[in-house]
């Protein structure tokens, strides 16, 4: 089924509610749940399409695993070497999450298994897993390092990896891979990447030891089952802050919002641009920090993004480029090369929307150039990228005419929630199926 959003202009955002789980976690509190010895009961867990993929590639190995019912999920845990033979390919649907991490924990398994997604999870790149894993003894066969992924179980020895990318999703799969491996693996990454799988494993009496830049762990523990709570996903408050910042008038309050250092980089930013947002209620869920956030209408102005800051809003760049073209001022983003293989390539994707829309977007390899101006009604399409798709429908809420935003249906995989969220909040905002 497609899906396209009808956005007619001219509202402000209104009201409080909380944002729906942290998708990165939720993924992560399935896996370990899973590999855990007794019963996990988690609440808080994002029901979107790409961690119901990752439920079900564990029910495939055995797993037994009763929800998700209103985010309540309980998984009885198989231990590291209990999961069993699935005897059809994993599909991880959009979740290059999904893939990589589990790539790593099947990479040290006693059964072979095969990894699917969709079309734009099978263009992305997943040699840059491959290469460590395979390096720790991994057989793991794949076309020009893409997807599918043929993983012949193995046994594994720990490495020390330094990575040439940051990425939180390849430190994940070298530590998922490290405990299976004898002796230790250790991950360094050149720039601070999300760290919720070094908490999580602590989280579930699994020792990780971090020294500056690296994260170690010895092969060979045990992982404990636990209660646990996921907190709000800032990459889904992210469209409301946007949002509420360029509309005149906005007041918002989002609840229980996780504000993991390592993934606060939007907030800094727009705070930087002149954005009114406000932490309050600062407190720990889960073995995260977690706040509410107010944020109001505010005057942006354009800003040169520190590319310190873009591992750490790295999934925010769409809400970013919208953002940018309301402000006064022209905004640059520069060592953002990774945006170009995430669920669409959203330096492109991003930069033809905004265009549509009458805002000036000069592309770089790395990142884009992008030149404030009123934006249009008009159509884009959003390539099948839920994040563009969100971050357009909140550009409708400041244009001239009304926005049609096409191929919209991937929004579930992140925020199933988000148009009847949105158009309580007060954007004028129709879903049209075919
Ligand atoms: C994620 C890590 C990020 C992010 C993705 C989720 C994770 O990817 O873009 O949406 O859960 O570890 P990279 O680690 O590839 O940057």
């Amino acid at each position: 089924m497609t899906i396209r959003y009808l956005v007619r202009p001219g509202s402000a955002l209104k009201g409080r509610f909380p944002v729906p789980g942290d998708k990165s976690i939720s993924h992560r509190s399935v896996i370990l749940g899973a590999l855990a010895e007794g019963v996990t009961e988690i609440s808080g867990l994002l029901e979107g399409d790409d961690v119901l993929a990752t439920i079900a590639a564990f029910r495939a190995m055995g797993v037994v695993i009763a929800g998700p019912d209103h985010g309540h999920l309980r998984i009885e845990g198989v231990g590291l070497r209990g999961l069993k033979a699935p005897q059809t390919p994993l599909d991880c649907g959009n979740s290059g999450t999904a893939m990589r991490l589990m790539a790593g924990v099947l990479a040290g398994q006693t059964f072979a298994s095969t990894l699917v997604g969709d079309a734009s999870l099978h263009k992305r790149p997943m040699g840059r897993v491959l290469q460590p894993l395979t390096a720790m003894g991994a057989e793991i066969h794949a076309q020009d390092g893409k997807a599918p992924l043929q993983i012949q179980g193995k046994p594994l020895t720990g490495i020390h990896y330094d990575m040439p990318v940051a990425s939180a999703q390849v430190k994940s799969a070298v530590l998922l891979a490290g405990l299976y491996a004898q002796g230790e693996t250790c991950v360094t990454e050149p720039a601070p990447t999300r760290d919720h799988s070094e908490r999580m494993l602590n989280g579930f009496g699994y020792m990780v030891s971090r020294q500056g830049s690296s994260a170690c762990l010895q092969g060979g523990g045990r992982l404990s089952g636990q209660s646990m709570q996921v907190p709000g996903d800032i990459s889904s408050a992210a469209f409301f802050l946007l949002g509420a910042t360029i509309a005149p008038g906005s007041d918002l309050l989002l609840e229980g919002v996780g504000i993991n250092p390592t993934r606060t980089g939007i907030i800094e930013i727009l705070t930087r641009m002149g954005a009114r947002i406000d932490l309050t209620a600062l407190r720990e869920i889960g073995g995260e920090p977690v706040a509410d956030i107010r944020v109001r209408y505010a005057p942006l102005q354009g800003i040169d993004v520190p590319p310190h800051l873009v591992p750490l809003a790295i999934d925010e760049f769409p809400a970013f480029f919208v953002a940018a073209a309301c402000a006064k001022t022209p905004s640059t983003l520069t060592g953002a090369e990774e945006l170009r293989v995430k669920e669409s390539d959203r330096i492109t994707v991003m930069a033809e929307g905004l265009r549509a829309l009458g805002v000036g977007v000069e592309e770089r390899p790395d990142g884009a150039v992008i030149t404030p101006a009123p934006i249009k009604g008009g159509q884009v399409d959003s390539h099948g990228d839920h994040r563009i798709a969100m971050a357009f429908a909140m550009a409708g809420l400041v244009a001239s005419g009304s926005i049609e935003i096409l191929d919209c249906a991937n929004v579930a995989t992140s925020f199933p929630s988000f148009p009847a969220l949105a158009q309580a909040a007060g954007l004028s905002l129709e879903q049209l199926s075919a």
